[in-house]
């Protein structure tokens, strides 16, 4: 079955090998009809089953190729338009895809817009409007492609180079929320990736508060993992917020119990985030004493991990389909 199977002719006379092979007066499908006699009267209805499957098989693989073996003659290269279709499975939705679709849709829902910028980003946008000057040691935490040599031109690093995009361009109020690609220098393993996905978030009108920030991501969550999920955040530090913090949710794969995924504390860190920093809304001409802002970015493999317990980062892009199958009816 596996030979027959695999078996793709190439043209006409490989065709005919098959046919030879699998289908003629001295090939396998009569031997196997002439061993017959030789089975046990008991086992002989089961054996006629499966041989009867067998020549089945071998037939309609044959019968799919047989328009090669009239090639030329125009008339019997018709075929019958009523025999049925070849089955063709449906893809499904990258397991990456679904889970950015859910961010998104949930901050939609508080009245989002999705907003996208590009992947090869010029300096300003990438670091120096974000409050990460040239030489800034803030730079060092995020190994950077750079392109053609070109010190202004860089893959970006992260998502949050569509906020500085929108804070350029779109009258205020604005809330977006920013998925895309973004690029790191970084050897490729189980836990880091050349290339990953973020969904930044920004908010920015007269009275953002820090609890805003907190509640807003606390529904994020909720509606994201269950209502049981609980968060902690703990103080960090970017260049492009202040205050800045991490936020961690109670490990919903343990329960808490304990597992590989939190590592046994209960917590995982699934994203940064922060007050927009006054700095930053100088560089877009926004008084920040009359406007603030809160932004976040998470990292959507780290979400998917969370969700689906994948938990090495390089079988979202191998492409092998008995991983993206797994996915198909979730
Ligand atoms: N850009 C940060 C990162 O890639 C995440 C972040 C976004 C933090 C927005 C704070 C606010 O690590």
């Amino acid at each position: 079955e596996q030979e027959i199977n695999a078996f793709t002719p190439a043209n006409a006379a490989d065709l005919e090998q098959y046919r030879i092979r699998f289908l003629g007066a001295k090939g396998i499908v009569k031997a196997l009809a002439g061993e017959m006699k030789n089975v046990p009267a008991e086992e002989r209805k089961e054996a006629g089953i499966m041989l009867n499957a067998f020549r089945q098989l071998a037939e309609a693989h044959y019968e799919r190729y047989a328009h090669m073996g009239n090639a030329g003659k125009e008339s019997d290269r018709k075929g019958d338009i009523s025999l049925p279709g070849y089955p063709m499975p449906a893809g499904t939705r990258h397991p990456l895809r679904m889970v950015e679709n859910e961010i998104v849709s949930i901050f939609e829902k508080l009245g989002f817009s999705v907003a996208t910028g590009p992947e090869i980003e010029d300096d300003w946008h990438n670091f120096t409007s974000l409050n990460m000057p040239e030489h800034h040691t803030a730079r060092d935490m995020q190994d950077t492609f750079y392109v053609q040599q070109n010190p202004d031109l860089v893959l970006r690093t992260h998502t949050s180079s569509v906020q500085a995009r929108i804070l350029e361009t779109q009258p205020l109020p604005v809330r977006v929320i920013c998925p895309g690609r973004v690029y790191r220098n970084e050897t490729i393993s189980a836990r880091a990736h050349c290339f990953f996905h973020q969904c930044e978030g920004l908010y920015v009108d007269k009275n953002v508060s820090f609890a805003d920030l907190k509640q807003t991501l606390y529904h994020f969550v909720t509606e994201m993992f269950g209502p049981d999920t609980k968060v902690r955040f703990r103080p960090s530090y970017f260049p492009f917020t202040e205050p800045s913090a991490e936020m961690d949710i109670s490990c919903t794969v343990c329960g808490g119990n304990g597992c590989n995924l939190c590592k046994h504390s209960g917590w995982v860190e699934i994203l940064g985030c922060g007050m927009v920093h006054p700095e930053l809304l100088r560089n877009f001409d926004i008084d920040p004493e009359v406007y603030s802002g809160f932004a976040f970015g998470m990292g959507v493999e780290r979400i998917t991990q969370i969700k689906f317990q994948v938990n090495d980062l390089r079988l979202y892009s191998q492409n092998d389909v008995r991983f993206l199958r797994q996915f198909s009816s979730v």
